[in-house]
């Protein structure tokens, strides 16, 4: 589990806040049917002195034993019965007065001995998709429907088609998940086409992959990023802070549609620094963008920049037909029949 701190603390609060929750209206519950039908208070009495005799029986050597404790066991029944049946007729079912989890496998605790319950993996997950600034985009765009037919099969100039492309950029993708946080594995893509062509669908669905293997992931938009960096520095506002600061601290960074931002000297060092220190400690990113040729890049970056776009990322060309727009029109002519 590599999910960020502020990720972990969140969780592990909400648990131990549900853990209290249940004992709580526990107590309450119990409170309010002691109140009402004191009877139960004694029974509760009875119930814990039965624990204590079967412990003394024990002490007071084996002959009989059995039977005794027989004895108690069925004294011990009878008033969890008799416990049933007053709730019962007091219109409450009988797991009533029961601490009532929301996770009978763990209690509430989020762990099986010293193994992790599942609950709590799909609390992180959940906390780790929210906050990784995909939203509503990470159920609405993964592997599974990442649909290869919207690709032309067609070659073009005697070279491969748009849909073998894909085919090879897709299991490429899906291999990036499967290797993520293996040692040696901390590859940085780049995703170069022009718009409508899937390449914030596919990063989506690399993010989604990540997160459920347990990592923490961020992502945005270039423009974006820019905005919360200009808000962290002047003047230094701490909220913002705190999110520039995972930009270069999350286990993978997504940087969407990078050279729509506005070029100044202030988005080129704010780049390189993400770049530079993510690159030093080893920390991968996916970065999408229209920008396709190397003029391109020259006209809105520097050198030191571009060097690094080259060094150190493995590059993904999309090709093909805008999808959104090939969508568009399946869906009205759908609404036309
Ligand atoms: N291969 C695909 N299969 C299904 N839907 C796709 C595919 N590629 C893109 N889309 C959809 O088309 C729209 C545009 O894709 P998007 O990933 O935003 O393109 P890009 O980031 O390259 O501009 C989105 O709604 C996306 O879900
Ligand atoms: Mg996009
Ligand atoms: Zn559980």
């Amino acid at each position: 589990m590599e999910y960020s701190r502020q990720i972990v603390e969140k969780v592990l609060d909400e648990f131990a806040k549900k853990r209290q929750n249940a004992v709580n209206t526990a107590q309450e519950r119990k409170e309010e049917m002691d109140r009402i039908c004191p009877q139960l208070k004694e029974i509760d009495k009875a119930l814990s002195m039965t624990g204590m005799k079967i412990f003394s029986s024990s002490l007071e050597g084996k002959d009989g034993l059995e039977k005794r404790i027989k004895a108690l066991r069925k004294e011990s029944r009878e008033l969890l019965d008799d416990k049933k049946r007053i709730l019962k007729l007091m219109g409450k079912p009988e797991n009533y007065l029961d601490v009532n989890y929301s996770c009978e496998k763990c209690g509430d605790t989020g762990y099986i001995g010293i193994n992790m319950c599942t609950c709590m993996k799909k609390a992180l997950a959940k906390c780790a998709y929210e906050s990784s600034g995909l939203g509503e985009a990470l159920a609405e765009q993964g592997f599974d429907n990442f649909d290869l037919s919207f690709y032309s099969d067609e070659k073009k100039d005697g070279g491969i088609s748009p849909r073998d492309n894909m085919t090879y950029v897709l299991s490429e993708a899906k291999d990036y998940v499967k290797k993520f946080g293996k040692p040696g594995n901390s590859q940085n893509l780049l995703f170069v086409g022009s718009t409508g062509l899937g390449k914030t669908h596919l990063s989506t669905a690399i993010a989604k992959g990540v997160i459920d293997k347990g990592y923490d992931v961020v992502y945005d938009t270039m423009q974006n990023i820019m905005h919360i960096f200009e808000l962290s520095t002047f003047p230094k506002d701490e909220s913002a802070s705190q999110d520039a600061e995972r930009y270069t601290q999350s286990s993978l960074l997504i940087i969407d549609d990078l050279g729509t931002e506005l070029k100044s000297r202030f988005s080129q060092n704010v780049l390189y620094n993400i770049l530079n220190t993510r690159i030093m400690s080893g920390k991968p990113m996916i970065i999408n963008t229209n920008l396709d040729d190397a003029k391109e890049f020259q006209k809105q970056y520097d050198d030191r920049i571009n060097s690094r776009l080259i060094g150190n990322f493995r590059t993904f060309k999309f090709y093909g037909d805008d999808i959104r727009l090939k969508k568009a029109r399946k869906n009205a002519r759908k609404a036309q029949k």
